[in-house]
């Protein structure tokens, strides 16, 4: 093993999934691919007092190296504790897709691992995510599934139909994996471009109900939960970017879910955009700016804050812990 996850000062998700629920709110699991997303994040949560999970794409890892990310999640630890606070920080493997990248990641430090068979038949799905389950948990390492397929609505991509989760696969899917949580489909999708502007985007909360049901007190995840603020989208196509008009879940949606079962709450595409807009912004109003500590500072700065608010107005996950300072 070259790192250990609890040397670096983090924890599985177990413990915090389970006072989410008890508490009605959710976890933010929060993609980063950068030093800058990480310090935006770790500071956001630890000012906030919201658990953390620091989440990690395979793309992302590959592109920051694997040597680098349990090292930045070690100091994003230490972050939170200079600040004075006590939130737990995990770090997942987001869509881990196959055994052989999930084993390398536990050698490398992660705490929590997802194995996304989604888009395999139910069988394949259990046989891949119990063989995950089984490896991982020797290393006190939770484990995510997935069941249920999201729509992909990314660049030119057509949008594939969601294919929603049965509710009446879930409990034997939970029993025979033996896995630590379960992303369900009830109508998110990743990326920037989820809906038109003027739809009425609506999760499928009942299909929730039905979930909550038949595994009553085990920790639902939702993946491609982006908001898309529009402010962003405007900011980055005003400095010369561009983006198709779209908008993304609402927030009372997902404040709901976060009162439920929902667990943890996957958002990668609002931090995109906060940091390209305030990237964009400083090389509009100083097109002599060539530092990079003068556009990525105030990109940080504003990823940070919009996550700040998404912490106490969505996830409800504010106080949950000691806020820092
Ligand atoms: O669900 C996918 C995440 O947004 C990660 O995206 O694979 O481009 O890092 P990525
Ligand atoms: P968004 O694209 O909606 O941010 O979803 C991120 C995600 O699900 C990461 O797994
Ligand atoms: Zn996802």
């Amino acid at each position: 093993m070259k790192y250990n996850y609890k040397d670096l000062g983090l924890v599985n998700t177990k413990e915090m999934f389970k006072k989410a629920n008890e508490n009605g709110y959710s976890v933010p699991a929060f993609n980063f691919n950068n030093m800058e997303q990480m310090q935006a994040i770790i500071e956001a949560c630890a000012e906030m007092g919201s658990p953390v999970i620091l989440q990690c794409s395979t793309g992302a890892r590959n592109y920051m190296g694997k040597e680098v990310v349990p090292l930045l999640a070690k100091a994003a630890v230490e972050i939170a504790r200079a600040k004075g606070s006590d939130i737990p920080v995990a770090l997942n493997l987001d869509h881990g897709p196959d055994f052989d990248t999930i084993k390398d990641c536990i050698e490398y430090g992660f705490s929590s691992v997802m194995i996304d068979g989604s888009h395999y038949t139910f069988e394949e799905n259990i046989a891949m995510s119990k063989e995950v389950a089984e490896y991982a948990h020797q290393f006190d390492v939770s484990v995510e599934a997935e069941l249920g397929v999201l729509a992909g609505v990314e660049d030119d991509v057509v949008a594939e139909e969601t294919i929603y989760t049965k509710p009446e696969e879930v409990e034997e899917f939970v029993a025979k994996s033996g896995v630590d949580s379960l992303a369900i489909a009830i109508g998110t999708s990743h990326g920037a471009h989820k809906f038109k502007p003027g739809d009425d985007p609506k999760l499928r909360l009942d299909i929730l109900k039905e979930i909550e049901k038949k595994i009553p007190g085990f920790p639902i995840v939702l993946h491609g939960s982006s908001s898309v603020p529009q402010e962003y989208v405007e900011m980055i196509k005003k400095y010369g970017g561009e983006l198709k008009d779209a908008i993304g879940i609402p927030d009372e949606q997902l404040r709901l879910a976060s009162k439920s079962a929902v667990a943890k709450i996957n958002v990668d595409t609002d931090g995109r955009l906060a940091f390209t807009a305030g990237i964009r912004k400083t090389f509009g109003d100083k097109p002599a700016e060539f530092d990079p500590r003068k556009y990525l500072g105030p990109a940080k700065e504003l990823m940070k804050a919009y996550y700040k608010t998404k912490l106490a107005d969505v996830f409800g996950s504010e106080g949950a812990y000691t806020k820092g300072k």
